[in-house]
């Protein structure tokens, strides 16, 4: 049987790796097999473009360099790490994925859906994540939390209204797919946030 696909989305310092620690935590402890990784990245060569992505001293890419470059590095994680473990019948949790460049791209860069949807048909087939947790947050708690962070990446260094259209961009895109996004409110307390996703993951167990 394939395995499960589920991906955890949100924009800067909504706790992402806090709660992904957690996830791979509960479905250890259920007994899941499962791969976690990451976008952009995931393998030695996407891993690679990551770097060209974020680094920060890169400051003339072009939007639609940076669309094919996410697009690059997702055609060679999918074709070496998801899909071979998703045959094998391992779940692969994914921390980001397509539904960050619609955000990022298309959202913040103001890119048009249409390109991006014809890049996602292209790389991905019929390819869809099962199940997409977006871990939300006010875009300035959640930068207020990030800002403790190290040094900013490249896409760190964005301005606030670009992570206000990333946020909205987010939202409308699981207001459109309610079966396969569930939203959390993730400036809650983080016992509060973890119980709501013990219980999105629950449900993906017993389906
Ligand atoms: P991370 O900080 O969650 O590791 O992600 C790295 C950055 O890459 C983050 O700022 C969001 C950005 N990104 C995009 O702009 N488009 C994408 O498709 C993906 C996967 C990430």
């Amino acid at each position: 049987m394939q395995g499960k696909f589920l991906t955890i989305e949100g924009a800067e310092g909504v706790g992402k790796t806090t709660n992904i620690d957690f996830i791979r935590q509960y479905l250890t402890s259920a007994g899941i097999d499962f791969i976690a990784t990451r976008e952009p990245g995931g393998t030695p060569l996407a891993e690679k473009i990551r770097e060209l992505l974020l680094d920060a001293k890169q400051t003339a890419v072009s939007a639609d360099t940076e669309l094919l470059m996410m697009f690059a590095a997702r055609a060679q994680h999918l074709a070496e790490k998801i899909l071979p473990a998703l045959e094998k019948g391992q779940w692969v949790i994914c921390d980001r994925f397509t539904d960050a460049t619609y955000a990022y791209q298309g959202g913040g860069r103001g890119i048009d859906t249409q390109r991006i949807a014809q890049l996602e048909t292209w790389v991905q087939g019929s390819l869809r994540p099962d199940l997409t947790l977006l871990l939300d947050v006010p875009v300035e708690l959640g930068l207020e939390r990030a800002g403790n962070r190290s040094e900013p990446d490249r896409f760190e260094r964005e301005k606030i209204d670009f992570f206000q259209r990333v946020r909205a961009c987010y939202l409308e895109r699981a207001a459109q797919e309610p079966q396969r996004f569930r939203v959390v409110d993730a400036a809650r307390d983080l016992i509060e946030v973890q119980a709501r996703i013990k219980q999105v993951l629950d449900e993906v167990i017993g389906a």
